[in-house]
């Protein structure tokens, strides 16, 4: 039996682990859950799952929480808060697996300290792989402790790689759906709306990822995660715009043999290889072979998606310059959202402050999130 700390637990893949969880009970509890500002989702989990522990992002939420468990006669459950409380939720000593799962560097630390307490860590929450990748994955090699990708290219690759030695690699191709704007008229993206932005085609996720896979910024967030992830250049990581995301990522070898892998497009299937690696269970998801009828796959255009460019460029400098770019992003992105700037504003604000931040290379996780807190000062001078 695995007990499961989730960070995350009210989004997107938190839910989607907890679904795991409720069709696996012989293999998967729940020990401790956090989550940010959704106090109902969090008091529905509480009362569903018993966690040890349960954390929200500010003391008054999870005071509300507490108050809200105690009227209900739910006992036995800790309430706790902020970095602190994903923390004590993330290492927390019952918790055998770490599903990494907030959105953004919010959960940086979490992560960082699962890791620093030897903990297994099924990790989604690609920002902070792209922020402090290089002291993650020391960390973890220092603890023998594995970081299992629940990013559905990258758990693609590390199935493909489980065949293969490392200097046998010669490329990793990652797979892009190419996002609602791949054949859309570029005279056209500086009208794109936030409700356009929100539909993507093949995945249902959270907001800043939606938005990010229509910019194709998620796919140079996710270049820079598998360098750290699989220790590659950016130049043995390669991008192909494949519309019907049925290949999930692939792994070409020296010998020229290219290995793929297709499955559902559906979370829960990296979710569960990750919790269950090195097994692979039994399982529902299953893929429809018969049913195929074609597979597509063309170059991304760097002038249609400039985000693109810019990442691989951030990733060539490393440190500073990948901090800069998720953080600039995050901002540029809440901003679109909130109607403040344009689609095209986007890439814009990115270029703008990767071009003002100096090269550095960030050695702790401290001086990671203090880069992070300058890039995001910087995003919001500009769009000011
Ligand atoms: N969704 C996908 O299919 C997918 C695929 C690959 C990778 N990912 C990655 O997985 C991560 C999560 O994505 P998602 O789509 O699940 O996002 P999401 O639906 O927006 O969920 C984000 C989660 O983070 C929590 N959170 C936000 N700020 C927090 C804070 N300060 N402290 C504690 N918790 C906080 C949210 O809590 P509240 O809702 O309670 O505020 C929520 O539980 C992202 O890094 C994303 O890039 C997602």
């Amino acid at each position: 039996m695995k007990r499961l700390a989730i960070l995350g637990s009210t989004g997107s893949i938190g839910q989607s682990t907890l679904s795991i969880v409720e069709q696996f009970p012989e293999r998967y509890a729940v020990a401790a859950l956090a989550a940010g500002h959704n106090v109902d989702e969090a008091f529905a989990q509480a009362v569903r799952w018993r966690p040890k522990v349960i954390s929200l992002a500010t003391e008054e939420l999870a005071g509300e929480l507490a108050l809200r468990l105690r009227q209900a006669g739910v006992a036995g459950i800790e309430t706790v808060h902020g970095a602190k409380g994903t923390i004590a939720c993330s290492t927390l000593p019952e918790a055998d697996f770490v599903v990494s799962a907030i959105v953004g560097v919010a959960g940086l630390e979490a992560t960082h300290a699962a890791i620093l307490a030897g903990k297994p860590v099924g990790l989604a929450n690609k920002e902070c792989m792209v922020a402090a990748g290089e002291i993650l994955t020391r960390a973890a090699r220092e603890r023998k402790t594995p970081i299992l990708p629940i990013d559905s290219e990258h758990n693609a690759v590390h199935q493909c790689l489980r065949v293969g030695a490392h200097n046998e690699v010669k490329f990793i191709w990652l797979t892009a759906s190419g996002g609602p704007f791949r054949q859309l008229p570029l005279d056209q993206f500086a009208s794109i709306t936030p409700e356009q932005a929100l539909k993507h085609p093949t995945w249902v996720m959270g907001r800043r990822i939606t938005i990010d896979s229509a910019t194709m910024l998620n796919k140079g967030l996710e270049v820079i995660e598998a360098c750290r992830l699989f220790d590659v250049t950016p130049q043995q990581v390669r991008v192909t715009i494949h519309p019907q995301s049925t290949v999930h990522s692939l792994v070409e070898y020296v010998d020229g043999s290219i290995l793929a892998q297709i499955s559902v497009t559906d979370m829960r299937l990296p979710i569960l290889y990750a919790l269950a690696w090195p097994e692979r269970p039994k399982s529902t998801l299953t893929f429809d072979l018969a049913e195929l009828r074609r597979l597509d796959f063309e170059q991304p255009d760097f002038e249609r998606f400039p985000c693109l460019r810019l990442a691989f460029e951030a990733a060539e400098k490393g440190g500073a310059h990948c901090i800069a770019l998720n953080a600039a992003d995050e901002v540029a992105v809440g901003a679109f959202l909130e109607g403040r700037i344009c689609f095209t504003g986007i890439p814009r604000t990115i270029e703008k402050v990767l071009a003002a931040t100096a090269e550095a290379h960030p050695a702790t996780i401290a001086e990671v999130l203090a880069a992070d807190r300058e890039a995001r000062e910087r995003a919001r001078a500009l769009l000011e």
